[in-house]
Parts: structure tokens; sequence; C-alpha cells
């Protein structure tokens, strides 16, 4: 079980009481490599739990809500940096070569949640709070959509590694990964929803 800083610990979506509305986990459950080979979930729940607080925050504005609420989510998206970096540089381009598939469409979103990020400094620095609030609003919309296709392109695949290949993968540089696998053409985008955007 990962513990990466990454990609935060593991998380046991075994206990139904954890599973929320989050559907595909249930099927992942099932999986002989569950949850060894689960990667990014103890992360992107946080962030999920972050990002509404900070809706809720913005909602019902209670004193000194502003001052707060900037300083959470800049120190959020300090973190967030690593964990997309992480994504881009090592994650999705072994899995794309791995698969023969391409993950563009998810380092897009990445690209359109750094707009709508930015959107949400600029209303911290000198926009209303119903400005503050839908650029909130909105950044959240993206980051759950995202991490939705992120987790049903990403951990299916994960989960089908054998398991000597994902330690291997855990231990070792993208480019010595990358150096001891053919060349692949990339023939399709994994992710879910890719074919419509
Ligand atoms: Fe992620
Ligand atoms: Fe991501």
């Amino acid at each position: 079980m990962s513990n990466c800083i990454h990609c935060g610990p593991a998380v046991d979506v075994s206990n139904a009481s954890q599973l929320g509305d989050a559907g595909p986990r249930r099927a992942w459950v099932d999986h002989p490599n569950y949850p060894a080979q689960v990667l990014l979930l103890g992360s992107h729940d946080g962030f999920r739990r972050l990002s509404r607080y900070l809706v809720g925050m913005a909602a019902e504005r209670p004193r000194g809500w502003r001052a707060k609420a900037e300083l959470l989510y800049r120190y959020w998206h300090q973190g967030m940096r690593g964990h997309e970096g992480y994504e881009e540089y090592k994650l999705y381009p072994y899995l794309a070569r791995r698969h023969g598939t391409s993950m563009a469409s998810l380092k897009d979103d990445h690209e359109e949640m750094h707009a709508l990020r930015d959107q949400v400094y600029a209303a911290f620095e000198g926009g209303t709070d119903d400005a503050l609030q839908d650029s909130l609003a909105r950044y959240d919309a993206l980051l759950v959509a995202h991490l939705a296709r992120e987790e049903a392109t990403v951990i299916p695949l994960l989960l089908d590694l054998p398991s000597r290949e994902f330690e291997r993968y855990t231990r070792s540089s993208i480019d010595e990964l990358l150096a001891s696998m053919p060349p692949c053409e990339p023939t399709a985008d994994a992710s879910p929803g890719a074919q419509a955007r």
C-alpha cells in the first residue's frame, strides 16, 4: 500500500460508509490487487473535502472567512502542484506507454484547472465576495469532474499491473521505467469522455 507524499495513503474503501457516491470504487474492491496497488485516492478524498469546505465557507461567510479561506486555498495549491507534477511526470507517461494509450485529456484538465485556480487567486486579491464564491464553485466543479475521470482511467490500469511490475513502478524513476519499455505510439485516449471533448 502506497504512502507516497504525492499520492497520499491508499484509503480502505471496502467499508461501505466510506464509499459515498463514488460508485466505481465498489468494483475496484473486488480486484485481487486491491488495495495494494491503489494510488491517488487518499489525496483525492482530501482535495474533495477541502474544496467542499471552502465552497461552504464562501456561502456562509462567517467572520474572517476570506483570510482563512485564502490561507487554506494557497496552502492546498502548493501541494497540488506536486500532486499534478507526479501525475504528469511519472504516472501518466508510464501508464500511457504501458497500455499504448494517451492521457492528454487528463493533462488538459490540469491546464483548465490552473486557469480556474488563477481566477480564484484574482478573486481573493480584489474580487467581491460573490465573485470569490463563484470562482471557488467553478474550481470545485472541475476538480470533482477531473478526479472522477482520472480515477476511472488510472485505477483500473494500476490494479491490472502484475504485482512485481507495480513494485518496480513505485521504486524506479520514470527514466529507468521508460528506457526498459518498447516504444509505443499512443493510439487512443483512455480517459472516459475523451472522445466527446
Ligand atoms: Fe490526481
Ligand atoms: Fe490530476
